[in-house]
């Protein structure tokens, strides 16, 4: 059996030849792609803004910037994330405080959030950034309720969840990401994810007055609404307000993007259906222990599971080519984060989950072979 990863990019000839139309064209940057994939992307999601930039961490990075983040203030995260997700508050000069996960959905918990807000003078911290972790929504209907008592910001970090929608309290959908309950929120076309560019990523919001400060910050602080402009040189000009970066994406990016936003949802179903094969063959299996609670709109960035001896079982599956992986080693031990006073002990449910969880391959190019082959290996290396 050749190499199974965990995940994998789907390249279509289409797909190709979006990008091999742009390389012939005359812009590879800031051409019309960019545009028309933020267009494309806001529709898909059903919200008003998308920035498309460089990568995910870029878009996390001015979301931070964009509300105003200083030295000390106090942000909220959960430790199973990616560590982006909480070093963007570190690169504003933030304070990152961790808030255990619920073992059962393997999401932020909600009440350990709660727990910290109210142990502290109103005030103290500015924002929460929970994460869709595996593409399992989080119920920001709950997030915003408890940040509007806390006078906190959202940034959601959607990076593993684009098509994934949660339900409220009076079933209404939601499409993660939308700006109903978040200030902004982020998505990463990195190829693991649903939506590969090589890298790219996407800021999503209903924020008119954050949508443009966004778009200033990307392009070097340089105001792109000509009438906001302090000063009129002549035709050349162009004029930096405040200190932003180049976190552009490239028209080759964006166009690759928009065409791969086409088979989307294509992609969504599939993981969904591979899920399902799984969800059917462990049922049964004492070895496994899995989230609790059908989410009708898990986007199933991940299939994450936690197994009993879970280290010989990754050897096990390298042995037979089969790249499961670890997600994530908890953020706040990262020896980064420990020089702040983390250690071991301080977020136990997170700690557990770490220590038994592996994330199975689930991508749309996984073959009914290759799951049943990843299902037989795990069954023989516990029997
Ligand atoms: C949850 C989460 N947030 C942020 C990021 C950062 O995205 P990028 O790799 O595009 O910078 C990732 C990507 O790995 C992620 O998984």
């Amino acid at each position: 059996m050749k190499k199974i990863p965990y995940g994998r990019q789907h390249i279509t000839d289409e797909d190709i030849q979006a990008v091999v139309d742009v390389l012939k064209s005359d812009y590879l940057t800031q051409g019309p792609h960019i545009a028309e994939f933020e267009q494309a992307f806001a529709g898909y999601i059903g919200v008003k803004y998308a920035v498309a930039v460089s990568n995910g961490t870029a878009a996390l990075h001015l979301c931070t910037l964009a509300l105003g983040v200083r030295e000390g203030d106090k942000v909220i995260t959960t430790p199973i994330t990616f560590v982006a997700s909480a070093n963007c508050v570190r690169y504003a000069e933030g304070d990152v405080v961790f808030a255990d996960i619920n073992p059962e959905t393997y999401l932020i918990d909600i009440i350990e959030v709660e727990k910290l807000l109210k142990a502290a003078p109103k005030g103290t911290y500015k924002g929460i950034i929970p994460v869709d972790f595996a593409g399992r929504p989080v119920d920001l209907e709950a997030f915003r309720k408890l940040a509007d008592e806390y006078g906190c910001w959202i940034i959601e970090d959607a990076c593993h969840a684009p098509g994934g929608y949660f339900a409220d309290s009076k079933g209404t959908k939601h499409n993660c990401g939308n700006g109903d309950f978040a200030d902004l929120a982020i998505f990463s076309f990195h190829p693991v994810k649903h939506i590969a560019c090589g890298e790219g990523g996407m800021i999503t919001t209903n924020n008119e007055k954050l949508y443009h400060k966004l778009r200033n910050l990307r392009t070097h602080g340089i105001q792109q609404i000509p009438e906001l402009r302090q000063y009129n040189h002549g035709v050349w000009y162009y004029e930096m307000q405040e200190l932003g970066f180049n976190y552009r994406l490239t028209d080759i990016q964006a166009a690759l993007g928009k065409s791969q936003l086409k088979h989307a949802e294509a992609g969504l179903e599939r993981r969904r259906e591979i899920v399902a094969v799984y969800e059917q063959a462990f049922s049964v299996k004492s070895y496994i222990r899995r989230q609790v609670g059908v989410v009708q709109g898990h986007a199933y960035h991940l299939y994450v599971v936690e197994f009993e001896n879970r280290d010989e079982l990754i050897q096990h599956l390298r042995d037979n080519n089969i790249f499961a992986q670890v997600h994530y080693i908890p953020v706040h031990l990262m020896p980064y984060y420990r020089q702040f006073g983390w250690k071991e002990g301080d977020l136990p449910k997170a700690e557990n989950y770490y220590l038994h969880c592996l994330s199975l391959p689930v991508f749309p190019t996984l073959s009914e072979e290759e799951q049943t082959f990843v299902i037989k290996t795990i069954d023989e290396f516990y029997e």
